[in-house]
């Protein structure tokens, strides 16, 4: 068998022979096209590896018992991780474009029209994976065509089924809604501190509901009202009761050794939103450097458009705003023994 070559193996003269720019024909004429058409073939390298890890991630996830004691959590929190870290690594990348000034972009703009970052197909497929639905986008009257500049119907087609799919977010959601951790038999000893009584709530809640009255300051009482909706009547956003109160109490709990890799994979998703939504900043702030004002090249109002989706397109807002109802760590109710006898390791 022949030895593999370097370049045969990475495939390396297709992406090398890939950079077409159409504003200039000889090196003497060249602009910065060439940057932009090299840095946008970067990103969508990185969004595809995002996507390969998001898979596998879900993959992981749509086995109805994900084992907590296994490999398997910490396998999607090194990938989730992992995500971030490129994410990371493509907000950087933001530097190296915005080396190209606005009246440099305009010298070949005209070319590109009216192709966009909007008909990213893989971006938008990350986003619907990771579990942004079409409803909860800013100005979604965008996506639902196929006219210039937009999705084409192939690709817009693909992003829906991606969305139709268990997303990440729902995949979440229901290993959170499997917590085990209410069953009797832990909670025999437990002593219920506070005198309320509610037949449908358990012991632990009535007690954490009032170590949060109690952490509140004045101008914070509306917050109890919210709590009670939050954990034991609407849920918050998409995440119903049950998934809120178990994101609660790892959150609370994360010091105990089997919520170690709970809270590291909930603290993640948190991350991925933020530095995702980091990039967005980023972008529109040099779209607005680079444009000004002017409509965008996929149709849409431009920079206006993208300051929008930067407070609306979140994944895991639910998750990351348990914040909101955490109490200090001396006001937490004391766990049974039971409980953490089954929340430890027992080596
Ligand atoms: C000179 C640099 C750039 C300019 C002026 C620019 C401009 C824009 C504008 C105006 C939009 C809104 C849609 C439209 O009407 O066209 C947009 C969307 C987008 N662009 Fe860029 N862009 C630049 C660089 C990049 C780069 C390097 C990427 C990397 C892949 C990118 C990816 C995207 C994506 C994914 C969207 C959709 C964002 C969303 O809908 O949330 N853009 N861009």
């Amino acid at each position: 068998m022949e030895d593999l070559y370097y370049s045969d193996y990475i495939e390396l003269d297709q992406i090398l022979n890939s950079q077409h720019p159409k504003s200039f024909e000889s090196l003497e004429e060249g602009n910065d096209e060439m940057l932009f058409i090299v840095v946008h073939q970067v990103y969508e390298l990185w969004f595809k590896q995002i996507l390969f890890e998001l898979d596998l991630v879900r993959h992981i996830f749509v086995r109805d018992r994900i084992n907590d004691n296994s490999d398997d959590l910490s396998r999607v929190v090194h990938k989730l991780k992992r995500i971030g870290k490129i994410l990371e690594l493509i907000n950087q990348q933001v530097n190296v474009l915005e080396t190209m000034t606005s009246l440099d972009f305009l010298e070949f703009r005209n070319v590109l029209l009216p192709a966009s970052g909007f008909q990213s197909k893989q971006f938008r497929l990350i986003e619907a994976k990771l579990g942004l639905k079409m409803e909860q986008r800013y100005k979604t009257e965008y996506y639902k065509h196929t006219r210039r500049g937009s999705l084409s119907e192939v690709d817009l087609q693909e992003v829906n089924q991606a969305e139709g799919e268990s997303t990440l977010k729902e995949l979440i959601i229901q290993w959170l809604e499997r917590m085990p951790f209410f069953e009797e038999e832990y909670w025999r000893e437990y002593k219920q501190t506070s005198e309320l009584n509610s037949e449908d709530r358990h012991r632990f809640w009535i007690d954490y509901r009032n170590a949060y009255q109690t952490s509140l300051s004045q101008n914070e009482t509306g917050r109890l009202k919210e709590f009670d909706n939050v954990f034991f009547e609407e849920g918050r956003g998409s995440v119903s009761p049950a998934a809120m109160r178990a994101a609660l109490f790892i959150t609370i709990y994360r010091n105990l050794p089997i919520l170690h890799l709970p809270f590291e994979l909930l603290n993640t998703l948190s991350e991925i939103d933020e530095l995702l939504s980091n990039w967005r900043y980023r972008h529109f702030m040099m779209v607005r450097r680079m444009i000004g004002l002017r409509v965008g090249t996929g149709g849409t109002s431009g920079a206006g458009y993208l300051e929008g989706t930067l407070s609306q397109h979140y994944a895991f807002r639910e998750i990351t705003e348990v914040a909101t109802f955490l109490v200090e760590r001396s006001k937490r109710p004391a766990l049974p023994n039971a409980l953490k006898e089954k929340v430890s390791f027992n080596l």
